[in-house]
């Protein structure tokens, strides 16, 4: 194992160790936040929430886990899940591999498990898209194993309680703050013990305006104690998402049916239906100002334009209106997207197969990722 010496950290004598679990579990008996997870020991919930919970506030997920157990009750109706439906519960929550993994986590438990959650943690692991974190917490949580939960949260409270030098951003630095959990975590109550430091990390001691003073465990923290809290975690800043700049065809036909799309491409929002969306080089400004109205040939037309229309086989009558760019920012980019209206001439129709004609009621049957969402919504408030 991992010597904490080579690391420069001193852990605890025994007694102080007793000391902490003891404040902090009392702490948490008191404090703890009342979430619908917390009520159950079911190994296949626990997981649903922990997954849920990866880059995702506790108040967002909360619905999405209740409607998410109510669609698929067992890991058999996970499982056997169509794409769109599974798509569409975890609609607007991003990061849409993590619930294709689920479904091919669940699809191992049936095939190597019988459908029966594993509940040793090496065959937890086992499972397509759970890391040593998620792991952890359903091996301690569910099934009262003495294992280390460590996420960002946890790794900040452990920085501050012992002065780590190690930036908590760098992956290979995990090692350091599990291998302080094997020593810290309370082998009575391990689930609670590790929920108990993500309660502290996430409000007391989240990154944004900390309150330290109010900390249950603020006589063992060793940043506290020296006037050092705002040194620690250590933590380089993220590089910036990328600029992307893309066009979004909004196209109604007379019935009032909008042209929609679904990315086949693997990766990003693959999947998902969208607006026909294209990558540009650059914003080019609203149609009034490139003059496409006023008569001039196709030749001078707008080539985004232009293209639209022969890769979709279709004659539109683009609208002269301008709509605020969509921002939206994933982990890697920041997408800018302009939206370009027209009405489709009668009688036009799309020439690909991925596509469909939707009415504004009959969107709620398909899964849109945030983008398109922000897309509509933006269209809507500013359609007059
Ligand atoms: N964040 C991740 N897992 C959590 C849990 N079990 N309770 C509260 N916040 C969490």
């Amino acid at each position: 194992m991992l010597d904490l010496k080579d690391y420069g950290i001193t852990m605890w004598e025994e007694e102080k160790i007793a000391s902490f679990r003891e404040k902090l579990l009392v702490w948490y008996d008191a404090h703890k936040r009342d979430l619908p997870w917390r009520r159950t020991q079911d190994p296949y919930k626990i997981w649903i929430s922990e997954i849920m919970l990866q880059q995702t506030r506790v108040d967002t997920v909360i619905p999405y886990y209740e409607r998410f157990l109510d669609w698929f009750p067992t890991v058999a109706d996970l499982a056997q899940a169509p794409e769109e439906k599974l798509l569409k519960a975890w609609e607007g929550l991003g990061y849409y591999s993590r619930v294709r993994n689920m479904q091919k986590a669940a699809q191992q438990i049936m095939e190597n498990h019988g459908g029966v959650f594993p509940s040793s943690y090496e065959e937890i692991s086992k499972l397509k898209g759970i890391g040593p974190y998620t792991a952890g917490a359903i091996a301690s949580i569910a099934f009262g194993l003495p294992e280390p939960a460590v996420d960002g949260n946890v790794m900040r409270v452990l920085a501050r309680l012992f002065e780590v030098d190690y930036d908590i951003g760098v992956p290979t630095n995990r090692k350091i703050f599990q291998a302080m959990m094997e020593i810290l975590i309370d082998p009575a109550r391990p689930g609670d013990f590790n929920q108990a430091l993500m309660d502290l990390g996430s409000d007391i001691e989240s990154p944004v305006n900390p309150r330290p003073e109010e900390s249950p465990v603020k006589e063992f923290s060793a940043a506290y104690q020296h006037g050092t809290m705002d040194r620690y975690p250590i933590k380089a800043p993220k590089k910036k998402p990328v600029p992307v700049y893309l066009t979004a065809f909004i196209i109604k036909d007379s019935q009032g049916r909008y042209l929609l799309e679904k990315n086949e491409r693997e990766g990003l929002l693959s999947g998902f239906w969208h607006f026909p969306l294209i990558e540009v080089e650059s914003l080019s400004g609203n149609l009034g100002q490139l003059s496409l109205l006023d008569g001039k040939g196709e030749a001078e037309r707008n080539p985004e334009i232009l293209s639209f229309e022969q890769d979709y086989d279709l004659a539109i009558d683009w609208q002269d209106r301008s709509y605020p760019i969509v921002q939206h920012v994933f982990s890697h980019r920041k997408w800018q997207v302009q939206i370009r209206y027209g009405l489709v001439k009668e009688g036009e129709q799309p020439a690909t197969e991925s596509t469909v004609w939707l009415t504004p009621e009959e969107f709620w049957d398909y899964p849109f990722a945030k983008p398109q969402q922000k897309i509509w919504m933006t269209f809507t408030e500013n359609e007059n």
